[in-house]
């Protein structure tokens, strides 16, 4: 089948909130949205708890302390000129959300609602602040509802159910992708001068994530195929409560609403790892004195779980703020939250890491930060970095809103200035045989792999060996089961033989990305000899500024080795400190 071709000034790849956010500041460009799901169906449809943002509705803020809890929340990884443009967007991006007629959560005198979340504090550390505007615990789904009106108000073309295979760069310029038509196993070649990559994460590579199925990293695997690094994929962060076995997000703002942690013995923990803020800590910190408790056998029933405690809040505060996570429990565990505690264990949730960009998205390839021309990346699959080694709750949805924004306009600049690079010659040749590979399967009669089983063992090793805590042994054998398969996936045959929703060769493409995604996290983790943030090495538990205050970029080269280099952190207001909380 021969390839259908088209030409746009920019595509988006990712019909998430950054990819949205992105395409309504597009706007009068020929843009194109290339979604591999219904465009509302993106995980930023999950985001519970609300967005970060001083507003100061409830309670005295500003966007310094925004800023400083930001910087202190991610140990002093984060570059703080992204940072501080985090913290003083967010304000007008919320009222911009507001204008647009997101139904946010009211005070009683009519202002947006603010909720308390982790790690949000008033004057630098001193008590929890009221700092996330929430629309019940469901402001990601209300998010990306509003923006798809915009986008459908300003005439985006969207391309649903579109798989992109293969970034395409001509010289040293983007230009454009190869997807698949999930619908019909049509292959799609868009020429383009401008690409922005709004994947979102790569949860998938975990076995307990609250992550969506869609979240495999393709993105972030894009990307280093075609040869850009990804920065500080060491750092993935572990939600505290996720349901036990599900992994389904219970929202932090259960907690910012008064909600409590207790461990098997009916003890409230929390006050001997953060006895300041408590049940509001960081999640980092969290989730390691979850683990901590599990491995000392005070788990509920010597179970690999501890109980989240909302009986107390009432059943109209949990019914009308909680009511989305009040389902689910309900729904999944057959429990009811309003007189039931609810069982947790902590849930791969977040990629601190990613592709690298500057603060208005454009990719950067290397230490000295240069530019790749007519490349862009926004939201979780990118790394800005705002988050650093640890990202605090509601600032995804502030990052993918903000820098998704501040990429569309500097798209918008670029391809008005820029010409249409040349296509390369045979632009679908890669994909083509990638999805050949995987529907023939191994050559002569070697034996086929399955994409479940292959998934799986790499879901599980993970989560023993790369999570929460990770040693340099630990990280050394995982590394080799990820190269091991590395090796297997090339043997993979898929099953069904069609064109027409062939879910299950597009499960094996994902695969890929997950593999990939997952051996940088690895390379990089087993290097870093320090503990920061999200990455707790039992074998190095201290941070060492002196040596590992800087960046990770991984990158493949040509012999197909991974390659680790360093960049330095951006420092403006705050010197690091100690990280008490
Ligand atoms: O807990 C939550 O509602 C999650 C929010 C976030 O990850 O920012």
């Amino acid at each position: 089948m021969e390839a259908v071709y088209h030409r746009y000034d920019a595509v988006i790849v990712g019909g998430g909130g950054a990819g949205l956010m992105a395409a309504v500041n597009l706007a009068g460009q020929e843009v194109a949205v290339l979604s591999k799901l219904y465009p509302v169906r993106s995980h930023t449809g999950t985001a519970q708890g609300g967005i970060g943002a001083a507003l100061g509705n409830v309670e005295e803020d500003h966007w310094e302390w925004h800023m400083f809890d930001t910087v202190k929340g991610s140990d002093y990884l984060a570059d703080q000129d992204a940072t501080e443009i985090l913290a003083r967007e967010a304000v007008e991006t919320v009222y911009e959300l507001e204008h647009w007629g997101l139904p946010f959560s009211r005070t009683p005198d009519g202002k947006i609602a603010q909720r308390r979340f982790g790690g949000h504090t008033r004057e630098f550390g001193k008590a929890p602040v009221h700092r996330s505007c929430y629309a019940a615990d469901r402001t990601g789904h209300m998010i990306l509802q509003t923006l798809y009106q915009q986008c459908i108000k300003n005439r985006v073309k969207f391309f649903d159910e579109y798989l992109v295979l293969d970034l395409l760069l001509e010289g040293q310029r983007t230009a454009g992708v190869v997807a698949l038509s999930i619908a019909d196993g049509q292959l799609h070649v868009f020429h383009a001068k401008a690409v922005l990559l709004a994947t979102g994460g790569c949860g998938r590579i975990y076995q307990i994530t609250s992550n969506a199925h869609a979240l495999t990293g393709d993105g972030m695997a894009l990307a280093l195929r075609a040869g850009v690094p990804l920065e500080d994929m060491e750092f993935f962060q572990f939600h505290p409560t996720g349901i036990y076995k599900l992994g389904i997000l219970i929202t932090e703002g259960a907690r910012g609403e008064g909600g409590k942690l207790f461990n098997g013995r009916g003890e409230r923990f929390m006050e001997r790892y953060a006895p300041t803020l408590l049940d509001l800590a960081p999640r980092d910190i969290i989730s390691r004195a979850i683990y901590r408790e599990l491995r000392q056998g005070h788990g509920v029933e010597g179970k690999w779980y501890v109980h989240l405690d909302l009986r107390h809040l009432g059943r109209e505060v949990i019914e009308t703020k909680l009511p989305d996570i009040t389902d689910f429990v309900r729904t999944y565990l057959g429990i009811d939250p309003i007189t039931e505690p609810i069982p947790v264990q902590p849930t791969a949730h977040y990629a601190m890491g990613g592709v690298p960009t500057d603060v208005s998205g454009r990719v950067v390839v290397d230490e000295k930060n240069t530019v790749l021309p007519g490349l862009y990346a926004a939201g979780e699959c990118a790394c800005v970095s705002v988050h650093g080694a640890n990202r605090l709750g509601t600032n995804s949805l502030v990052d993918i809103l903000v820098f998704g924004r501040r990429a569309g306009r500097d798209m918008g600049r670029y391809v008005g200035e820029a010409e249409l690079p040349p296509l390369p010659a045979q632009p679908e040749e890669r994909a083509r045989a990638l999805l050949a590979r995987l529907r023939e399967g191994p050559n002569g009669d070697g034996r086929a792999e399955s994409v479940a089983a292959l998934r799986d063992e790499l879901q599980r090793e993970m989560m023993d060996k790369a999570s929460v805590f990770r040693t340099g042994e630990s990280l050394a054998e995982v590394r080799e089961q990820v190269r091991a398969l590395q090796e297997r996936y090339q043997q993979v045959r898929v099953q069904d033989r069609g064109w027409v929703f062939n879910t299950d060769l597009v499960e094996a493409v994902e695969l890929g990305f997950l593999l990939d995604v997952a051996e940088v996290t690895v390379e990089a983790a087993l290097a870093r000899q320090e503990s920061r943030g999200a990455h707790y090495r039992e074998d190095f538990p201290q941070r060492d500024d002196v040596k590992w205050l800087k960046h990770s970029l991984g990158r493949r080269t040509a012999s197909g080795a991974l390659e680790l280099s360093y960049k330095p952190v951006t420092i403006t207001r705050f010197q690091p400190q100690e990280r008490k909380y």
